[in-house]
């Protein structure tokens, strides 16, 4: 009877603080105060000594007894405690999909990166290659090779960086059209960006800007096949409807040279402000190659002719786009560049 009582407040007991328990790791210490091996049914177990040994069977039963009673009710806790944390967690880490989401800011490409991609595609779709030269240039490519000697006037239509007697910044993407005649013989289609650096500063020019170049040499190429081409680049960088009319120019590295307008594309050649009321905008220098030039580049001008272009990156940007100070393109202000989001 007494054996009773003792087995009956244990598993009560046991039974109490299993339920006060919170969370898994606190009943787990409660567990092994009762069953663990410094445990309370161990230090019953140890009195069987004291016990006289008549008793001893029937004591060890009932400490079994506890113990098993006392293991079953822990499963039982265990369980319990599992699932309310497995509830907790649940409810803890519930997506609430009616909640407005966080908003991930998208880049966009820079102006002058846009339009250089257009223009590489353009011309890639003609059969061009991409070919990159040096920005610090020596002034046989930037000038001699191009048929303007030192002492020849049309030095002064470029203000010069130099970086020494020999080098110097290149002004012109047209020192690449020499490095590539070098290398490659005809039939050549030649595409070249890059940055150029001139002294000059104003609304629409800038000490270093991007200029893509042109250049095709093979046998019978003429000026008509120059202005088909431009035709199409500008119907596709500009309007659909869009013409090109040619003027005389000079450049000493081609013969004959020319300026390239575009119909306006704000006005469709009416006139209107951008154009200055002529319908007409100034896009780009080009020509036939000089044959001073293939000459320079070991290509036998009697055999191959060819034409040159080089246009001014910016500039197509800022007229496509409607930019009136060349140096937004440089201040990289965010609420400037974000109006070129897809
Ligand atoms: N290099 C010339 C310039 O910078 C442009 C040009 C390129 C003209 C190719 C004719 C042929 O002004």
């Amino acid at each position: 009877m007494e054996e009773q009582i003792v087995q009956e407040d244990i598993v009560k007991a046991a039974q109490e603080e299993a339920e006060k328990a919170e969370g898994s790791r606190a009943l787990y210490e409660v567990k092994m105060k009762f069953l663990g091996r410094a445990g309370i049914v161990t230090a019953m177990l140890k009195k069987m000594k004291e016990i006289a040994p008549e008793e001893r069977p029937s004591f060890g039963k009932k400490v079994n007894a506890i113990r098993e009673k006392l293991e079953q009710d822990f499963a039982a806790a265990e369980a319990r405690v599992k699932q309310r944390e497995l509830a907790a967690k649940l409810e803890s880490e519930s997506l609430d999909v009616t909640m407005p989401g966080k908003r991930q800011k998208k880049g966009a490409l820079h102006p002058v990166t846009r339009v250089k991609n257009e223009l590489v595609d353009i011309f890639a779709g003609m059969g061009f290659e991409i070919f990159e030269g040096p920005e610090i240039e020596n002034d046989y490519y930037n000038f001699t090779a191009l048929n303007t000697p030192a002492d020849h006037p049309a030095r002064d239509m470029q203000d010069t960086f130099y970086l020494s007697e020999e080098y110097l910044l290149r002004t012109q993407t047209s020192a690449g059209q020499i490095r590539f005649m070098e290398e490659h013989r005809p039939p050549i289609k030649m595409l070249s960006p890059g940055r150029v650096f001139r002294s000059d500063d104003d609304a629409t020019h800038s000490p270093m800007f991007h200029q893509m170049e042109g250049l095709v040499v093979d046998k019978n190429v003429t000026l008509c096949d120059l202005q088909g081409m431009l035709d199409e680049f500008a119907r596709t960088m500009f309007s659909s409807s869009s013409k090109t009319r040619l003027r005389p120019s000079y450049f000493p590295f081609t013969e004959p040279s020319v300026e390239v307008d575009v119909s306006c594309h704000a006005c469709g050649g009416k006139g209107c402000p951008l154009c200055k009321g002529t319908g007409w905008i100034e896009v780009l220098g080009a020509g036939m190659v000089n044959r001073r030039v293939l000459e320079n580049c070991g290509i036998d001008p009697d055999e191959y002719t060819g034409f040159a272009f080089g246009m001014g990156i910016e500039r197509i940007a800022m007229l496509k786009y409607g930019i009136n100070n060349i140096k937004l393109l440089t201040e990289n202000d965010v609420r400037f560049l974000e109006q070129f989001k897809d």
